[in-house]
């Protein structure tokens, strides 16, 4: 579906009734990540699943995609959809959209569930990668694309899941550069969380991957038991829905 929002369109996906879940990809995903899921979790609940601003078929909203201003799109997607009250499951910058939403939105949070992600900001060393790999995109689309997606399992994992990354970089490929600017841009400038997500009354889970090559398993144990979160660990990378696909549709099938 398509629903216009501030000057552009924002696509979703919507299945099955009662009890919403709000499905949130990562950077250079869409929506199209939760394709495996949604059969077994819309039997039981409504599954909505929203291309965030810059990726899949959404437009781009400003120069720069605030993880503030993500929410807000996703926001205007419940409003739309009537829905008062959702979990929110955020796979990486989409976990990043989720604590924003659930700091601007906190009744209508239900639930969080952050998979491969986190609440801390940008350390200077990444905020700078961030600089790095903005000018890449502008530069060579391809090979940004080709390297961030690559970077984010084992070279083992690579291989053996060969078919579906070389899908996610084809559909990345898709993305404006602008767009892929503007996240960068925007999750580069974002702020902690961990006093959102520590105080967040609604059920909370943090799903990761103990050889996540971008977050640090050591510290997302701690914040898990700082915040109050159940911690599911799995093995392999920062891409649970492809690594540990049955674990994960597991979890997401018995979150209440
Ligand atoms: C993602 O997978 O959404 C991003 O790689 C997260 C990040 O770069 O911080």
């Amino acid at each position: 579906m398509m629903l216009n929002y501030r000057n552009t369109q924002l696509h979703y996906t919507i299945k099955g009734i009662g009890n919403p879940i709000v499905l949130l990809h990562g950077f250079l995903e869409s929506s199209n990540i939760w394709n495996f899921f949604i059969p077994s979790l819309s039997e039981k609940r409504q599954v909505i699943c929203i291309d965030l601003p810059g990726h899949g078929k959404s437009g781009n909203l400003e120069e720069v995609h605030t993880m503030e201003l993500m929410a807000g799109a996703v926001h205007h997607v419940l409003t739309h959809l009537e829905i008062e009250k959702a979990t929110l499951v955020g796979h990486s910058m989409g976990g990043y959209v989720s604590l924003a939403f659930s700091e601007k939105f906190p009744i209508m949070t239900s639930g969080l569930a952050l998979i491969n992600s986190s609440p801390d900001e940008d350390s200077e060393e990444r905020k700078a990668t961030r600089d790095r790999a903005a000018s890449l995109v502008k530069r060579n689309k391809t090979a940004f694309v080709n390297m961030a997606i690559s970077n984010l399992l084992s070279q083992e994992n690579s291989l053996k899941f060969r078919s579906e990354i070389e899908e996610l970089k084809k559909e990345a490929l898709t993305f404006s550069t602008e767009g892929i600017v503007a996240a960068l841009k925007g999750m580069k400038i974002r702020t902690n969380k961990l006093e959102v997500l520590k105080s967040l009354e609604s059920q909370k889970f943090i799903v990761a991957g103990k050889d996540d090559p971008i977050m640090d398993y050591n510290r997302i144990e701690n914040v898990a038991k700082t915040c109050n979160c159940k911690l599911i660990s799995l093995n392999d990378g920062h891409l649970s829905y492809i690594e540990n696909r049955l674990a994960l549709q597991n979890f997401m099938y018995f979150i209440d």
